[in-house]
């Protein structure tokens, strides 16, 4: 198995790390010189700075997009079209549209497209999915999503909605095994280029409802999220990944053994190229994602509920 990642920043250097100590990793693309320099000692492979050059020159199976959102149409179509696996970062495109175009590319050239949604991932969401899917505490009404920290100061191309709460999205439309039906959202700008703030509420079959909070103001990195069930409170912190029931005699706290959700989501996306899993975020969940973060946008400007017909 040959891999290749292009970009390799903040978020990036994760996956070089992992990839490389795997000893998959064989070339890394990177824009900034300096940077792409730096990796290509630091993991012994090949740089080089352009998307173009990587196809021209590298033979690989798979690739990792982990560049700023803007970019990854362009550099993800070309991948697919040289029929090459791919992990792109979240969200997956800027617009809808285009991720569409690129299940298109995917599939017309048989290849895996998959996106990085990493809290399905995490331990304790599976462990909480594990718990909804047994019904063990009844019926999942509710989910309740708080995720807070200080602006990243080198997000310039999205706002909070597109960069944060899209896990929030994903997590809650994984947990309940179906896409929302409604939208209404609430955004506000304070110190970005774009919202900084918001509360988004996603409606579902039977009034089930995820209401997701996400600010990049409060000074404390928080990532928590509530599940309702008819029979108790499920409490989890997706830093912690420690996990609390409640009802109205007992409480109980279920410890995971901790591990990197990054690790399991690579190992996922390495599992389904060799076609030993099957746990992997579809691209069209991940199309649905941008169009529900689309909504949620549409619906914070207009002061209106957004209606979605997902498949
Ligand atoms: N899953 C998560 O928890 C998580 C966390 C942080 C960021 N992300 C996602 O990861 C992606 C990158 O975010 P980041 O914080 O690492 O950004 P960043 O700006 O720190 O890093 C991006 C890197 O890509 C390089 N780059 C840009 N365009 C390029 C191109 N055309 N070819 C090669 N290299 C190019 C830049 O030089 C930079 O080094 C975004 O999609 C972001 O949403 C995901």
């Amino acid at each position: 198995m040959k891999i290749v990642q292009i970009g390799i920043g903040g978020w990036g250097k994760n996956h070089a790390r992992i990839l490389s100590s795997k000893g998959i990793l064989t070339a890394i693309c990177e824009s900034d010189h300096e940077k792409g320099k730096e990796f290509s000692e630091k993991f012994s492979v090949k740089n080089y700075s352009t998307v173009d050059e990587l196809l021209e020159r590298e033979i690989f199976d798979a690739a990792f997009v982990v560049t700023p959102t803007s970019t990854h149409f362009e550099i993800v179509s070309k991948l697919l079209q040289a029929k090459k696996h791919v992990f792109v970062e979240k969200p997956m495109t800027y617009k809808s549209e285009e991720g569409e175009k690129l299940i298109e590319i995917a599939i017309k050239n048989k290849v895996i497209l998959t996106c990085g949604y990493i809290e399905r991932f995490n331990p304790a969401v599976e462990s909480v999915k594990k718990i909804v899917k047994e019904k063990k505490y009844g019926e999942l009404v509710m989910l309740e999503f708080h995720r807070e920290n200080r602006m990243p100061l080198h997000i310039k191309d999205v706002g909070i909605i597109y960069d944060t709460s899209v896990h929030d999205i994903d997590t809650a439309n994984w947990l309940f095994d179906e896409m929302p039906n409604v939208i209404f959202a609430r955004a506000g700008q304070i110190k970005h280029e774009h919202e900084d703030f918001t509360s988004i509420m996603l409606g579902y079959s039977n009034n089930k409802i995820a209401i997701i909070t996400s600010n990049w103001i409060t000074p404390k990195k928080l990532r928590k999220f509530n599940a309702v069930c008819t029979e108790a409170i499920i409490s989890s912190d997706f830093i912690s990944q420690e996990i609390i029931i409640e009802n109205q005699d007992n409480s109980e706290i279920i410890h995971n053994e901790k591990k990197e959700p990054l690790l399991n989501e690579i190992e996922s996306f390495i599992g389904a190229i060799e076609g030993k899993s099957k746990h992997i975020v579809t691209a069209e969940q991940s199309v649905n994602v941008t169009k529900i973060a689309e909504a949620a946008l549409l619906s914070s400007k207009k002061g209106i509920p957004i209606y979605l017909d997902l498949k």
